[in-house]
């Protein structure tokens, strides 16, 4: 059966590209969407940001027509700034508006924004109505387990927020206090998937690095869709290696090295394309490690690639290294 958001059909059983902060841009989500990637959202958007019109939360707005269906996520702790930021980012055009309630971090969530709604659910309640109602777009939440092992409120989240009108809900099995350490625990979500008053998707998200894994928690949890973020960086051939596994049971063979050093210049190239050459260029060093996961003596290349500041020159370097590992059999961090 397809999982549907609104008119937003998203097929069987979605693979959606997590949120995250100076990762999902749309040079990322460019790679991800060719990788399989059913369903993507921004990173997250500050309302505060977006309100004073400051140019790099505006710029976080930028979407493609290749990248639907799109999120814009946004966070805040003020439902007055909320409701105004909807009403910016929807004329974006996004096919969705999707609210932060899990950012752990401590200048969001210690300044009442991002998980810290998860100790005020009154609040939160009130803030995602007024995000309802100033959208004609279907609007979802992300969101973690409570804020600390004493006060795992996600499954009173969850009955709330749909009664007020959210069409989705995605859990990150940790908790606030948890950040990200220590295994993520899909447990309660199943319960929340249980629940004969939830009808909403409910899509699950924490520590899914694998195709078996991925499988394996699709039985065990009963979620409607995953969400994948980490494991998704510098690998974006995981949407389709887990859609290739549930259809078949077999495994895809890992992506070639040619097929990585292309999504490797691509990435560059949308990165160029949409930040200018030097921020693009700069910004593209944190990625290249990941793209070349794996290969044995990559550090000097990595060396070369992230000192450089000239696009021919990385190309080239990128051209030494598809000749040096040519002869390297296809790998897979995900094996
Ligand atoms: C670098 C980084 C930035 C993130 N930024 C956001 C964000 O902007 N919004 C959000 O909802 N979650 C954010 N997250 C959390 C992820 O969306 C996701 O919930 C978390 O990484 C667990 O999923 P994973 O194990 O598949 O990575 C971020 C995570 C990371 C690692």
């Amino acid at each position: 059966m397809s999982v549907k958001i609104g008119n937003i059909d998203l097929g069987e059983f979605p693979l959606l590209l997590a949120p995250m902060e100076d990762v999902s841009d749309p040079p990322f989500r460019y790679v991800c969407k060719q990788g399989g990637a059913d369903m993507m959202y921004t990173e997250f958007i500050s309302s505060e940001g977006l309100i004073r019109d400051a140019a790099k939360s505006r710029k976080k707005l930028d979407i493609f027509e290749y990248e639907r269906p799109i999120g814009i996520q946004i966070f805040g702790s003020d439902i007055e700034s909320m409701r105004e930021a909807t009403e910016i980012a929807t004329l974006a055009g996004p096919d969705l508006m999707d609210i932060n309630y899990g950012c752990p971090v401590k200048n969001v969530a210690c300044r009442g924004a991002g998980a810290s709604l998860l100790q005020d659910i009154d609040k939160m309640v009130k803030m995602t109505d007024a995000v309802v109602k100033a959208t004609h777009l279907p609007v979802t939440v992300k969101t973690r387990l409570g804020w600390d092992d004493n006060t795992k409120n996600v499954e009173e989240v969850a009955e709330r927020l749909q009664d007020i009108g959210i069409q989705a809900l995605t859990i990150h099995g940790r908790t606030r206090a948890q950040l990200y350490k220590g295994e993520a625990d899909w447990t309660l979500i199943r319960e929340i998937k249980r629940n004969p008053r939830i009808k909403i998707p409910i899509f699950g998200n924490g520590d899914v690095d694998s195709v078996e894994k991925a499988a394996a928690w699709r039985m065990e949890y009963e979620v409607d869709g995953i969400m994948i973020g980490r494991a998704a960086i510098g690998y974006p051939w995981i949407f389709r290696e887990v859609k290739h596994f549930f259809k078949t049971g077999e495994h895809l063979p890992g992506p070639t090295l040619d097929e990585r050093i292309i999504a490797c210049r691509t990435h560059l190239n949308k990165s160029i394309e949409w930040k200018g050459d030097k921020v693009g260029v700069f910004e593209m060093r944190r990625h290249y490690s990941n793209y070349f996961k794996g290969l044995p003596d990559f550090k000097q290349y990595r060396m070369m690639l992230v000192k450089e500041e000239n696009i021919e020159t990385i190309n080239q370097i990128l051209d030494e290294v598809a000749e040096k590992y040519e002869h390297i059999a296809p790998f897979s961090e995900m094996a």
